[in-house]
């Protein structure tokens, strides 16, 4: 799994960069076009959380769970447009403070752990974008990934009632993904041997899931499924965009990049993490089939 630290160096590493990209509370998870690329990254993340808060039944005064929010993009929609309540969690400190910054009830807190004690039960939970964190290389190679998602899910299970649902968004591996004994940062630049061991540099402590198959079945018994779809290449238009906006001219943001310029000298992990932002392994990804990405309803019976 991927500890503190590990989201500390992918997401708080980049906190104020980001904000000053794609605003305060912005998304970092594919958008939901449904292949409609007229829309402006904005619609299409206002399409997404109108699509997740439907399939959840969220209304006013519904009490919501939002496991790996980020910077808070989901809680901001039901609280503004639902009138719901929300409990956020993240790993990353930078994120948990910028949230809590922007007025939102957002924590610190590894969101597998999660008790009925903790907060009481809910009535719909989302993870948009966190279970590819939940299982390292380490875990995968120990052949431990299922009981991972298992567990996780009977985490969700215990707080949901019967009839309950949650949804969420996951990265896959899909049909091209190579062994892993392939992935090289210094092969050919663009193969995928190139882009995967990138994407294990930007996500330290973070492994996929091998298709929607395997997070369905480790769902099972407690959770049927509700619906299932691909936005693979929603999710290739997105990183598009985040590129265009992460370039954009702001002083404050330019000044910032400036400032990471002795880092990138003397460690070379963040200097992987540079790569990322001129490659977008993950877009070379999608592209190439290597990876794949679902957008999954459950409900609890
Ligand atoms: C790709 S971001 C998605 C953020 C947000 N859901 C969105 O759509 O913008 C992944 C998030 O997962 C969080 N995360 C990963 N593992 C976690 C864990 N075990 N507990 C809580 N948050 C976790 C990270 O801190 C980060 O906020």
């Amino acid at each position: 799994m991927a500890e503190q630290k590990d989201l500390d160096f992918t997401y708080t590493t980049i906190d104020e960069i980001f904000r000053l990209s794609m605003g305060e509370s912005g998304d970092y998870s594919g958008a939901k076009y449904d292949g409609n690329f007229s829309m402006s990254l904005e619609e299409a993340q206002k399409a997404k959380h109108k699509f997740i808060a439907d399939s959840l039944n969220i209304t006013k005064g519904s009490k919501v769970l939002d496991m790996a929010c980020g910077w808070a993009p989901f809680i901001r929609y039901i609280i503004h447009e639902r009138n719901a309540e929300s409990i956020g969690l993240t790993l990353s400190q930078g994120q948990a403070d910028a949230c809590q910054k922007n007025g939102y009830n957002v924590m610190v807190k590894d969101c597998r752990y999660v008790k009925p004690e903790d907060f009481g039960t809910f009535d719909a939970i989302t993870c948009i974008g966190g279970l590819e964190h939940f299982c390292s290389v380490e875990e995968w190679q120990a052949g431990k990934q299922k009981e991972v998602y298992r567990d996780f899910f009977k985490t969700v299970h215990d707080l949901l009632p019967v009839g309950g649902r949650f949804y969420m968004q996951t990265m896959t591996f899909s049909k091209n993904m190579i062994e892993f004994e392939e992935l090289d940062v210094n092969a050919k630049k663009g193969s995928a041997a190139y882009v995967m061991a990138l994407m294990v540099k930007e996500f330290p402590g973070s492994w996929l899931p091998y298709g929607p198959e395997m997070v369905i079945k480790c769902a099972e018994p407690g959770f049927k499924l509700i619906s299932q779809s691909s936005g693979r290449l929603d999710y290739i238009e997105t990183i598009a965009q985040w590129r265009k906006k992460f370039r954009k001219f702001n002083l404050k943001k330019y000044w910032l990049y400036l400032s990471l310029i002795p880092r990138y000298f003397t460690d070379m992990e963040f200097r992987h993490l540079v790569a990322i932002f001129k490659v977008s392994p993950n877009k070379v990804c999608f592209e190439k089939e290597v990876m794949d990405h679902y957008r999954l309803v459950f409900e609890k019976v």
